[in-house]
C-alpha cells in the first residue's frame, strides 16, 4: 500500500474545462464562484479519505505551467485525472490526444488515467458514447466518470474512484518500486 497518493488533474487544453472548480468543490462542498488559474496543492489527510491514505490534488494550468513541469509532474503520479467538459464536443475529441500524450510520457510505469466529463449540469445527454471507443482504445484508462463542479453530482465518487484505481487497480498497473 502506498504511503500517499499523488493525485493529479490535468488536461493540456486551454479550454475551461473545470479541472479547478473540481478541486475546490471537492475540498469546500461548494461550488466556488471564482477561481484561480491553478489552485494550490491540497494535501487530504487519510483519516477523512474512503481508503484511509494521505492524497496529495495537484491542478494543473496551461497558463501557468511549461510542458516540461507538466511531464514532471506526471511522472510523480500515481493517477491522472484527463478533465473533459461534456457540453464542449471539442473537449471530448481532445481527450483521446491527451491521454496518448500522457502514455508516451510516462517513463517507466503506467499510470491509472481516469477520464473525467465535467459540468453534467448543463446537458441531457451522457458523453458516454463518444467516450466509450476511447476507452477501448487505451486499456490505462481505468474508469471513466460524468460530474459536476457545480451541483456537486459525483464530485466524492470521482475522489473515490481516483483511491481506488491506485490502491485495487483492476490491471497490472501499478509499479510500487518506481514510483517510491
Ligand atoms: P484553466 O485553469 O483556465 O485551464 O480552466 P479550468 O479547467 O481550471 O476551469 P475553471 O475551474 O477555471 O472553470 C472554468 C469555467 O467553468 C468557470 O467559469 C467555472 O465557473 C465553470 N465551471 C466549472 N465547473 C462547472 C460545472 O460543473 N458546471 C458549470 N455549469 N460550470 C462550471
Ligand atoms: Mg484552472
Amino acid at each position: 500500500k502506498p504511503k500517499d497518493i499523488q493525485f493529479k488533474i490535468i488536461y493540456t487544453e486551454k479550454t475551461k474545462v473545470g479541472k479547478t472548480s473540481l478541486i475546490m468543490s471537492l475540498v469546500s462542498e461548494e461550488f466556488p464562484d471564482e477561481v484561480p488559474l491553478r489552485a494550490e496543492e491540497i494535501t487530504i489527510p487519510a483519516d477523512v479519505t474512503p481508503e484511509r491514505v494521505p492524497t496529495h490534488i495537484v491542478d494543473y494550468s496551461e497558463a501557468e505551467q511549461s510542458d516540461e513541469q507538466l511531464y514532471q509532474e506526471i511522472s510523480k503520479a500515481n493517477v491522472i485525472c484527463i478533465v473533459y467538459s461534456v457540453n464542449n464536443k471539442k473537449s471530448i475529441e481532445k481527450v483521446s490526444m491527451v491521454s496518448l500524450c500522457a502514455h508516451n510520457e510516462r517513463l517507466f510505469c503506467r499510470v491509472p488515467l481516469i477520464l473525467v466529463g465535467n459540468k453534467s449540469d448543463l446537458v441531457e445527454h451522457s458523453s458516454m458514447e463518444t467516450i466509450l471507443p476511447i476507452m477501448n482504445q487505451y486499456q490505462d484508462i481505468e474508469t471513466c466518470v460524468e460530474c459536476s463542479a457545480k451541483n456537486l453530482k459525483n464530485i466524492s465518487e470521482l475522489f473515490y474512484y481516483a483511491q481506488k484505481a491506485v490502491l485495487h487497480p483492476t490491471g497490472p498497473l501499478y509499479c510500487p518500486e518506481e514510483k517510491e
